[in-house]
């Protein structure tokens, strides 16, 4: 395609048209000058894509359902991902879709938000991988992603208006860096912008983040779209950098976008970026089309496997599980039956066939069955739980198959609790007094309360695990293989622990992201609180050590790298895989920082005996904080320890490394500026100290300890602003134009020193 040619070809009227789809899923075609349409469908865990006989745009054909985002989390595994994206990528590729919608990186901020199960982590490291595997495995069959919902969509409620209040470094450090990574490192084709507003601006026409951060910032070369419906202000978007509309505009905003350029309050080069971008997506899609194939069974059996590595074993007291296939065993609940595998909304996958734990089990051995509870409503049928009851009294183990019915998460709205169905609590509870050797098994897009954590012996997190769920439940049960899933995001006791617990899901169109930084495990750890399952947790059949942790250096800096290897041993009697954990973590930061975070895993699968190896690279960014005097990410020079383990409670070794840093940040001072922060530059000690001896603050009369009094006035004059020190001084010469001026030579000091020192480290 020359789209140059093409674009001094375009009327104005064919370029607003191209800016949004034709429909629902396909971009716009000008058969004039050859553009032909491409093809987008929901993602991000299976095939949507509309069938050819639609009545209305969401019948979609036959595909298959892997397990959701937040499933996929806990595997910890880049390879899996770039597997299951490369599965995605060919039944795209054979069913003529160009781009898929997804994956969704979102931070997971409470617990509530109806779409965590579409999300993949609390933590921007762990999110920001996942995502980047799923795109690198999509897009290597010659598949467009859409990298999703940029940014701050964190909530159902008042989605397309609220307005996300958050602060710079909270924005950079968590919400951003969940796609930064992705978009540097897997460069999706596309972006989908967010509903939502970020500090009062819509996404949809938000040029600090479509244009200053995604494109200048990350270098982002892609096209932008918006979500579904998204975009306010049509013209301020195409100015803001957001290319293509979707879905059809149906004519409306082609009118505006004229109307705007031809008033002269859009420039014809804005619309032609946007124009360019949406021309390179079609060409790109055009020259990647292959004669691809698909085999859904194949990709079925793929569904099984993954789900297999996903699972979390949150609990197995007396090594319960695995079962013995000469165990009397019951299978209770209706999840066995109709297991509940995927979410509702725009991922919702038409599944050409399901697996459910009670199919799959007839290849292991035979169980008894009962139904224990209804899904349609929260009702308790005494019927169902008696036969419920007298299986578990009949068996040696009671499998329960648990969780939270459609009507609980979805798309579209949140949670206001994290409450599992009292009619399925009742039944966990009575069966376990039937049977002490009970497991449960949970189906779940996000955390619940588990009142029965502290009895049920076992429990098995399958999260939504996909359409072959039935059949990874039963090798997991059976011990075929062995859990490695880990939690990708921490487990409150309940809601209120949790740190959104005050501002979710807002005041009327606001949201204040009041917890900052604190998000999941970081909050967690600060406050001391015991949530009931940690970060990274999830157990195994076997056991693993940890041994002879490495770096590569004592001290680093912003250029080197550091390695940091560890030995793992499989001292269990099972094949295994463990998940290692890399925490960095600053000892006595100047300023305010999680006491540690997430900076590496690497999944090692163990033979029974074996050890290896795993290895990290830590970089500046692993130690660095977004520093807004700067804007940019900046490491403070100092000690930091290494922290490795096997989740973000069980820290198995440790070691420390100096960062070396001697660039210091730029410094203004003023009149406000306090005698204690004056004290702590040297420069600015040298000039001010002698005027501090000065100081009469009215003594410590009335004191009845003279120590005591000495502290209380070294205190107040550690807090007085240097405004006030010139009145509380008995010197005429020291006015405030006087300190101004000693101001002014002190910030032209520390600006010269600055610029040296940034000099030198460029
Ligand atoms: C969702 C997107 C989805 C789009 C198309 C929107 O409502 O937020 O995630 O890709 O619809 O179905």
């Amino acid at each position: 395609m020359n789209i140059d040619k093409i674009i001094s070809e375009l009327t104005l009227e064919e370029k607003a048209q191209l800016l949004s789809g034709s429909d629902f899923w396909h971009t716009q075609k000008i058969e004039r000058l050859d553009i032909p349409p491409i093809m987008v469908s929901d993602g991000p865990h299976g095939l949507r894509k509309m069938s050819d006989d639609a009545q209305n745009p969401n019948d979609a054909i036959k595909a298959v359902c892997f397990p959701t985002a937040s499933a996929l989390a806990c595997s910890f595994d880049r390879e899996l991902l770039e597997t299951l994206g490369k599965a995605l990528g060919e039944e795209c590729a054979a069913e003529n879709v160009s781009v898929i919608l997804g994956p969704g990186c979102n931070i997971k901020r409470s617990p509530l938000c109806g779409r965590n199960f579409e999300y993949f982590s609390e933590d921007p490291y762990l999110a920001s991988q996942m995502a980047a595997a799923h795109i690198k495995g999509v897009q290597s069959k010659g598949v467009g992603t859409s990298l999703k919902h940029f940014a701050m969509n964190n909530q159902e409620t008042r989605r397309m208006s609220y307005s996300a209040e958050v602060d710079e470094r909270t924005f950079r450090e968590l919400y951003l860096a969940a796609f930064e990574a992705p978009v540097k490192e897997s460069k999706p084709w596309t972006v989908m912008c967010s509903y939502n507003r970020i500090n009062g601006v819509h996404s949809s026409q938000n040029k600090y983040l479509l244009t200053d951060i995604l494109r200048d910032d990350w270098g982002y070369e892609g096209l932008v779209m918006s979500d579904w419906g998204a975009v306010d202000d049509r013209p301020a978007g195409i100015d803001a950098g957001l290319d293509l509309e979707m879905p059809s505009c149906n004519g409306k905003n082609d009118v505006i976008i004229k109307e705007a350029v031809n008033s002269g309050k859009l420039s014809m080069e804005s619309v032609d970026a946007c124009v360019r971008r949406v021309l390179e997506l079609v060409d790109k899609a055009e020259e990647s089309k292959s004669e691809a194939v698909w085999d859904k069974q194949k990709h079925h059996a793929l569904a099984a496997k993954i789900a297999s590595e996903c699972a979390v074993l949150l609990k197995n007291e007396g090594g319960l599980l695995p079962l013995d296939k000469n165990e009397k065993i019951a299978f209770i609940g209706e999840f066995a039956d109709k297991p509940r595998f995927q979410g509702g909304g725009s991922s919702h996958i038409n599944c050409f066939k399901v697996t459910s734990a009670l199919e799959a089990v007839k290849d292991h051995c035979d169980v008894t069955y009962a139904k224990g509870y209804v899904t349609d409503e929260d009702r308790s049928d005494k019927a169902l739980l008696d036969e419920a009851v007298k299986a578990a009294k009949a068996a040696d183990k009671a499998v329960v198959f648990a969780g939270l019915p459609d009507s609980f998460e979805s798309e579209g709205y949140d949670r206001t609790h994290m409450k599992m169905p009292e009619c399925q609590l009742e039944l966990i509870r009575e069966v376990i007094k039937a049977n002490e050797n009970t497991v449960v098994v949970l189906h779940n897009g996000s955390p619940v309360e588990m009142p029965f954590a502290a009895d049920a012996k076992a429990i098995l997190e399958m999260y939504l695990c996909g359409q072959a769920v039935g059949q990874a439940e039963c090798e997991l049960l059976f011990g075929e293989v062995s859990p490695s899933g880990k939690l990708a995001e921490t487990f409150p006791e309940y809601l209120e622990q949790n740190p959104s617990f005050l501002s979710f899901p807002g005041q009327e169109d606001t949201v204040r992201y009041s917890e900052g930084l604190y998000v999941g495990y970081k909050y967690y750890e600060k406050k001391k609180l015991r949530p009931l399952f940690p970060f990274g947790h999830g157990l195994s059949y076997s056991t693993f050590e940890y041994s002879d942790l490495t770096l590569s250096d004592s001290e680093i800096d912003d250029k080197k790298i550091l390695t940091v290897m560890v030995n793992v041993t499989n001292t269990g009697k099972v094949d295994a895989k463990e998940t290692v954990q890399l925490y960095v973590a600053p000892v006595g930061p100047s300023v305010d920082r999680p006491l540690k975070e997430l900076k590496g895993f690497e999944k090692v699968s163990l033979k029974a005996g074996e050890t290896k190896k795993a290895v990290f690279k830590l970089d500046k960014r692993s130690f660095a904080y977004y520093e807004t005097k700067i804007d940019d990410w900046y490491a403070e020079d100092g000690m930091y320890k290494i922290l490795v383990g096997s989740s973000s409670e069980d820290i198995r070794l440790e070691d420390q490394i100096y960062y070396s840093n001697k660039m210091s940040l730029p410094m203004h001072f003023d009149l406000n500026t306090l005698c204690g922060e004056i004290r702590a530059v040297p420069e600015a000690k040298a000039m001010f100290e002698p005027l501090f001896s000065k100081i009469d603050v009215g003594g410590g009369e009335g004191q009845a300890d003279e120590a005591i009094s000495q502290q209380m006035i070294d205190n107040m004059i550690k807090e007085m602003p240097l405004r006030t020190v010139i009145t509380f001084t008995d010197a005429p010469e020291l006015t405030r134009s006087r300190m101004s001026a000693m101001l002014d030579e002190l910030n032209t000091i520390m600006a010269e020193k600055y610029e040296r020192e940034a000099d030198r480290t460029i």
